[in-house]
């Protein structure tokens, strides 16, 4: 079925100047852009949007870097597109993710890894919502 899934370019894919080329490739791939915008997240909010990760040793060290820079968060729609939009990004620790994702060519570290994928269809929406109103999503209809 169509789904939603939040991606967001992390700080690192905006530094190298990569918004370009990876907005390309996300459309490229089938999914359609429904909502987008550059914004600078805190480390307040960045905690709450990681909220699932609070007990994690590298809980500090991931709002830092989320909130090292502007980043670039985007709403896409496309059949299937949890799973889709993973697989089109790579694995977490781009030393593990197959040749041709986003991450196998761009990223750095587990940390550092250009791109964020929803997990499930239930936290795209949440993720949506966090960055998104209805009204913004709506007025935006291609
Ligand atoms: P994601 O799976 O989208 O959400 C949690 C993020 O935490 C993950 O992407 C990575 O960017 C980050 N992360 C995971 N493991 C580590 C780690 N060992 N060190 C730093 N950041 C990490």
């Amino acid at each position: 079925s169509v789904e939603r899934t939040l991606t967001i370019l992390k700080p690192d894919c905006v530094r190298k100047e990569l918004i370009g080329e990876v907005t390309r490739r996300i459309q490229e791939a089938g999914f359609k852009i429904v909502a987008m915008k550059m914004t600078r997240l805190t480390k307040d909010t960045a905690a709450g949007f990681y909220s699932v990760h609070k007990e994690r040793p590298f809980f500090d060290e991931l709002c830092e870097f989320m909130s090292s820079g502007p980043c670039v968060p985007m709403i896409l729609e496309k059949e299937n597109a949890i799973k889709d939009f993973r697989d089109f990004i790579g694995a977490t620790d781009p030393s593990e993710a197959e040749e041709g994702t986003v991450r196998a060519d761009f990223a750095d570290s587990v940390g550092e890894n250009i791109i964020h994928g929803s997990d499930s269809v239930e936290n795209g929406q949440k993720e949506a919502n966090f960055f998104f109103s209805e009204q913004q999503v709506t007025a935006n209809k291609a």
